[in-house]
């Protein structure tokens, strides 16, 4: 049997996954064993984990290096990868949103050629200009979002908010919810036909688990 292999986001969300990949029987003990390796082994069950940046689970699973993935809405939302998202595995919840200074409350529509400071140039980019028709200037960040508009780089941003915390220190607000996010699992879609059988066991008990655990199923979010 050849090994199925499992692209994780490394950190949190491989962290939480783990709880499911055991649920379904998967021995987790190489994977959650601290080491620099990237590519950790359930031998019994011939699966392969690798842990990646969060930005590169798509595509190890669109070329199928991967043939499924754990990954967060955002990044597949910003990466546009031809893969199939399969199950929404409720956790790591937040919201993608654009936020600025309460002066801006009620008044998007009437900012000519803003400048978006983000992390996520293209859902900024598909936010503006294809749901608000709107023609923007995305400046790409790498973290710190919520520092533009305070130092007069951007005047809104696109961000995650999970508690709010950050925009509420420093003086920002929501202005509009452009999606809900939590964890998926994601499959290539060559896989899904080829290894249907293993996929879909997998996606099965995870469902099962979430049902036990109370998460709905089928909500985005
Ligand atoms: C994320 C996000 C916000 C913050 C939101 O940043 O980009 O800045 O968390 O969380 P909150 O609503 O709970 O305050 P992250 O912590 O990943 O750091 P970064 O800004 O350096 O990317």
């Amino acid at each position: 049997m050849r090994y199925l292999s499992i692209a994780l986001a490394k950190g949190r969300l491989a962290d939480k996954s783990i709880v499911y990949f055991e649920s379904i029987g998967f021995d987790c003990t190489e994977l959650k064993s601290s080491t620099r390796k990237l590519v950790l082994k359930d031998e019994k069950n011939k699966i392969k984990f690798f842990l990646v940046k969060p930005a590169d689970v798509p595509t190890y699973v669109e070329y199928g290096a991967a043939d499924m993935g754990i990954v967060g809405k955002d990044t597949i939302m910003e990466e546009g990868r031809r893969i199939y998202e399969v199950l929404n595995l409720g956790f790591s919840k937040c919201r993608m949103v654009v936020a600025g200074p309460a002066v801006l409350e009620g008044r998007l529509d009437q900012l000519n050629n803003k400048r978006v400071a983000t992390k996520y140039p293209k859902v900024a980019r598909d936010y503006f200009e294809h749901k608000r028709k709107e023609s923007i200037e995305v400046i790409k960040l790498n973290g710190s979002v919520e520092l533009a508009p305070l130092v007069g780089l951007s005047e809104v941003i696109v961000d995650i908010v999970e508690t709010g915390t950050t925009l509420k220190e420093n003086g920002l607000v929501i202005l509009d919810k452009i999606a809900d996010l939590s964890a998926r699992l994601i499959v290539n879609r060559v896989s899904m036909k080829m290894e249907s059988r293993r996929i879909n066991r997998i996606i099965d008990g995870f469902r099962k688990e979430l049902e036990e655990e109370g998460v709905i199923i089928g909500q985005d979010n």
